[in-house]
């Protein structure tokens, strides 16, 4: 079904892992049902560069206090519906370790902008790493430089920071207090430290145009993150965007195809965001590229209170479900679940 320009396009960003900003803004303009190519091209690249292998990252949901107030986000500090929870240290180094027995070799430990304190966090990576031969991803918004440094020399490996929108204009608008300098000087940042490091955006923001997503391509490529995690907008009736379109399932597979292609090392995950707002979401994000899943594994009692968005899978299940469940999704698709880290393969092949 596709035209000429694409294959043309496609077999560039396949061969070359470059395109212009045009060239991005036209593929991503095409129709989905045009892009059977990009897609099927995508997955082919990954299947070459990852094989069948799927990696799973376990998420602990550690605090759901924020101080930010993004637009968009049911965590928000202006959200005063939601009943807030913090994990003691404990229970979040139980849950770790429950996570190392189901299997899994990476948790991520994730929060709003929470006052956490830092030492605490750095105690909590110490003990993990201690009892388990696990990676630990930090997914804790940004905090001071100090902080980011402190966690690394604990044991910390991961970083994921998304920068949400390359459009400077939109970033403020939708992050007040917050500044888009100083999100890409944290990346910047985390990079030099050596953490292996994620950023990723909203797909279908309102205001969001297919030349800011070429531009947030251009800038993911330039940051030469280690993961792209990109997942579809989901209006929130607590926030300012509450009465806004979502994103579709088409611009987050075709962006998702196009991180493939044009940061061909890179992890992509199928996000849960895409498995809500389309039961086989996830299957057709890592049938256009993507290798990786996050599963939560945070207590069920919790869960219905990390509210980012409505809808959101996984809120009934507990931790072993999931990993049932995803194992289940992954083998039906012909893939398995690696028994492996998942480090970047930009560091193993040096
Ligand atoms: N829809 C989809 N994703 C969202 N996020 C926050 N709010 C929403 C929403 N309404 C994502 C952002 C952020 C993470 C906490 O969740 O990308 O990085
Ligand atoms: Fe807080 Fe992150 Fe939600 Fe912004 S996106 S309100 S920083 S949890
Ligand atoms: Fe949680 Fe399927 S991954 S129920």
């Amino acid at each position: 079904m596709s035209n000429k320009d694409v294959i043309k396009l496609v077999d560039k960003a396949a061969k070359t892992a470059d395109l212009t900003k045009e060239e991005m803004v036209y593929l991503l303009k095409q129709d989905f049902t045009e892009l059977d190519y990009l897609i099927n091209k995508a997955d082919q690249k990954r299947k070459e560069l990852f094989g069948d292998e799927v990696h799973l990252r376990a998420i602990i949901e550690i605090s759901s206090y924020c101080k930010q107030n993004c637009y968009y986000c049911g965590l928000r500090k202006d959200n005063k519906q939601l009943e807030r929870y913090q994990l003691a240290k404990e229970d979040i180094i139980a849950t770790a370790n429950q996570a190392a027995e189901l299997g899994y070799k990476t948790v991520v430990l994730q929060s709003g902008e929470d006052d956490y304190p830092a030492q605490e966090i750095a105690e909590i990576i110490k003990e993990i790493k201690l009892n388990n031969d696990i990676a630990i991803t930090l997914s804790l918004g940004e905090r001071d430089f100090g902080a980011y440094k402190l966690w690394k020399e604990a044991g910390a490996d991961r970083y994921l920071l998304k920068h949400e929108t390359a459009d400077q204009e939109l970033y403020q608008k939708y992050h007040p207090q917050m500044s888009f300098e100083n999100r890409i000087a944290s990346l910047k940042y985390l990079k030099t430290l050596n953490y292996q490091t994620g950023s990723g955006v909203i797909i279908g923001l309102p205001g969001q145009s297919t030349e800011t997503l070429a531009a947030d391509l251009m800038l993911l490529k330039e940051l030469e993150v280690d993961m792209v995690g990109s997942g579809p907008f989901i209006p929130h009736q607590n926030t300012p965007l509450k009465n806004t379109k979502q994103g579709t399932v088409g611009m987050t597979l075709k962006f998702n195809a196009l991180s493939r292609l044009l940061l061909q090392l890179s992890h992509i995950p199928a996000t849960t965001a895409l498995g809500t707002i389309d039961d086989f979401g996830r299957q057709k994000a890592l049938q256009a590229g993507a290798n990786v899943v996050m599963p939560n594994v945070t207590d069920s009692k919790y869960r219905s209170k990390y509210e980012i968005y409505p809808a959101k899978i996984c809120i009934e299940e507990k931790a072993a479900d999931c990993r049932q469940c995803i194992g289940g999704i992954i083998s039906s698709l012909g893939r398995f679940v690696s028994k492996e880290r998942g480090d970047s393969l930009k560091i193993k092949t040096g």
